[in-house]
């Protein structure tokens, strides 16, 4: 078992990595109230093996599948299942699945009688790469995608690489956007080592895939540990996003996976910042083709103009008194926020 930190003073916790899913911290299998909240999916292939983790006998709580029901309607619902089983502050949650479980149940963690202890088990590449960590938590609204939320940070996050072998290719590929994106963020070496293990990476080999994720959670367990409200450095971690929640929101949620729309945002920052002369035409073709090689989308969807991508763009988080801000490689591996990107020049670049 490999074990990453995020350190947050008092609020600090393990990333524990392995196998099969690690052992939980004592307190938390001691725990007298617990509730699991899963899919259908999810909980069809792992939910006893979870339960089998605890003391005590465990409730849980499944939501219908899919980014469709990462909405407020869905918190909700979850917040009303706690209430009516008179379940007090001492209950901990436990978010099983990806990272729609992840962000909806870490939200209800924030606000049931005003935060409650919640751990984190994703069993999708995405959320054991990404989205388990560092406490963002929200739920989707139609004008916007993770509008509504919280920091709420969990208390342990369990990874089981096994649990990779049961999810579609189709997700696995998602979740190497967001691998592929920490490379791209500040880690040319990390690029050179996937472009080394693509092959072994695609055939699931266990050994390869636990010392990717190690190395992402290690990357991410920094950044947050530094800038856990994204003051500044932790906005890096949104290379291909501002693009990539655009199309997710055109389309509606779900069309679209949300690594897909990254690994297309990701490709469209890169040629953004070719066309301003930060990188060679042969650094955006490299990173073309190890998209492609985990076969991800590298081009919009055709129903998609570059100003449908506009109004979405404005009601991103990192917009500030009206400015678009945004994550651009000022060289390949090497990325920073700009702004001064302008609608005009998006324009011209992606007409
Ligand atoms: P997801 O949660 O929808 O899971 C993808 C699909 O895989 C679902 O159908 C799920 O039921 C299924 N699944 C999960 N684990 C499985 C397994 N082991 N075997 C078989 N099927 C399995 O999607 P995702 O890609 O994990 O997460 C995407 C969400 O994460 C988006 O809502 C995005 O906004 C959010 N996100 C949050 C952060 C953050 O920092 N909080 C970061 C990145 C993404
Ligand atoms: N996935 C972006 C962040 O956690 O900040």
């Amino acid at each position: 078992m490999q074990t990453v930190a995020v350190q947050l003073g008092e609020r600090s916790y393990p990333i524990q990595i392995a196998q099969a899913f690690p052992a939980l911290l004592p307190e938390i299998a001691a725990a007298e109230q617990v509730v699991i909240v899963s899919n259908p999916t999810v909980a069809a292939r792992y939910l006893p093996q979870v339960e089998a983790l605890f003391q005590h006998p465990c409730r849980h709580y499944l939501v219908p599948d899919g980014e469709a029901y990462k909405t407020l309607a869905t918190f909700e619902a979850v917040l009303c299942y706690l209430l009516e089983q008179k379940l007090s502050r001492q209950v901990v949650l436990v978010a099983l699945g990806g990272g729609v479980i992840g962000d909806l149940t870490g939200f209800v963690a924030a606000c049931y009688q005003r935060g409650v202890r919640f751990i984190q088990i994703p069993t999708t590449l995405l959320s054991q790469v990404d989205s388990s960590v560092g406490g963002k938590t929200a739920v989707n609204h139609p004008l916007g995608k993770n509008m509504i939320g919280a920091f709420k940070q969990p208390e342990q996050v369990l990874i089981s690489t096994a649990t990779l072998a049961s999810l579609p290719p189709r997700e696995f590929a998602a979740g190497m956007a967001e691998v592929i994106k920490y490379a791209l963020i500040s880690d040319l070496p990390f690029l050179d080592w996937l472009e080394q293990h693509a092959d072994a990476i695609s055939a699931q080999q266990p050994a390869t895939l636990a010392e990717m994720i190690r190395h992402c959670c290690q990357m991410k367990a920094d950044i947050v540990s530094r800038d856990e409200t994204e003051q500044g450095e932790r906005a890096l971690l949104n290379l291909g996003h501002t693009f990539g929640h655009a199309i997710e929101a055109f389309l509606g949620y779900g069309e679209w996976l949300h690594g897909e729309a990254v690994a297309v945002g990701i490709l469209m920052a890169h040629q953004l910042a070719h066309s301003r002369g930060y990188l060679q035409l042969a650094e955006v073709e490299r990173v073309r083709n190890i998209l492609q090689h985990f076969k991800l989308p590298v081009s919009a969807p055709a129903s998609m103009h570059i100003t449908d991508f506009l109004p979405f763009m404005k009601t991103d988080k990192k917009v500030v008194n009206g400015q678009l801000r945004f994550i651009l490689p000022v060289a390949l591996g090497r990325s920073q926020m700009l702004t001064d990107v302008s609608e005009a020049e998006l324009i011209q670049v992606f007409n």
